[in-house]
């Protein structure tokens, strides 16, 4: 029996009771990953909920993840934005990993930016480098989407063809020329971790046309696609893949490349963020 009976009545709760917490009505919703929630602490007039109050939100165990939602403005627009996401290596569900989103959905929110910190398996990325994310790989070996499908949230075979939105995509790029930031696209690749690859491994995924790998991102993507709403992915490349210089890959790295690059990773989000809100106005 798959976890989706009760789920729609799970995400509307917790959606109602975040909406008792603020008059504000965000329509943009982020999920800032490791070392990039900082930047929902510049949100202006923020509402900080703590994971723990919202009733079925998955509680975040991992490192360098604050565990609230933050609901405040960006200059005039107003979104929502999670200090820190659950992962399916801490031992949660997908459906877990996903409710989210699912709340978010129920809370009108239109559109999402997913960040993330990834491996780079592209030879032409470096430590540091920006990624917006054009396709991914699914390699998890789950999907949230298993299980009776709930109609509320949406159709039974959702299409994934333009699953990152081309038009965010360009307004990041242009965001990029305009901050005369060294901007890629690439094609992400999630494995379950949580332990990092092995050199085979990534020169496997090279030659299936990834250019980025990481453990999260697509279970978000997929349940954000399949409710309609629309989607962002950046990527902060913080190591090049395993093998590809030879040096040993370890999680401190990943925490120093992050807060090395988040000041970029901010001013990007600036730009685009508005972009986005009239997007979808
Ligand atoms: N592999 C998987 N996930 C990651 C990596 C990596 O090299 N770096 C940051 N997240």
């Amino acid at each position: 029996m798959g976890k989706s009976s009760g789920e729609f009545e799970r995400a509307s709760a917790a959606a109602k009771f975040i909406q008792k917490q603020t008059k504000l009505r965000p329509k943009i919703a982020l999920v800032l990953g490791s070392g990039l929630g900082a930047f929902a602490d510049e949100f202006a007039g923020a509402k900080k909920i703590p994971y723990a109050k919202i009733p079925h939100f998955p509680q975040s165990t991992a490192i360098g993840h604050a565990g609230q939602l933050v609901i405040g403005k960006v200059d005039s627009v107003e979104v929502a934005g999670m200090q820190g996401r659950v992962h399916l290596y801490e031992g949660y569900t997908p459906q877990q990993v996903v409710f989210p989103i699912r709340v978010f959905a129920r809370m009108g929110v239109k559109a999402v930016i997913l960040t993330n910190a990834a491996g780079g398996i592209n030879l032409n990325y470096s430590a540091g480098a920006l990624v917006a994310i054009r396709d991914h790989i699914n390699l998890q070996g789950v999907n949230p989407l298993i299980g009776p499908n709930d109609g509320r949230f949406g159709v039974r075979f959702p299409d994934m063809t333009q699953a990152y939105d081309p038009e965010f995509r360009r307004f990041v790029a242009e965001a990029g020329k305009k901050l005369k930031q060294n901007l890629h696209e690439g094609v992400y690749l999630a494995l379950s971790g949580p332990n990092y690859e092995t050199p085979a491994e990534i020169h496997a995924f090279r030659t299936f046309g990834a250019d980025l790998v990481g453990m999260s991102t697509v279970p978000e993507v997929l349940a954000a696609r399949h409710a309609g709403v629309r989607v962002l992915g950046i990527s902060c490349v913080t190591n090049m893949a395993a093998g590809v210089t030879g040096e040993r890959l370890t999680a401190e790295e990943v925490f120093e490349t992050g807060a090395r690059v988040k000041n970029d990773f901010i001013a990007l989000l600036k730009v685009v963020i508005p972009r986005i809100a009239e997007a979808i106005a």
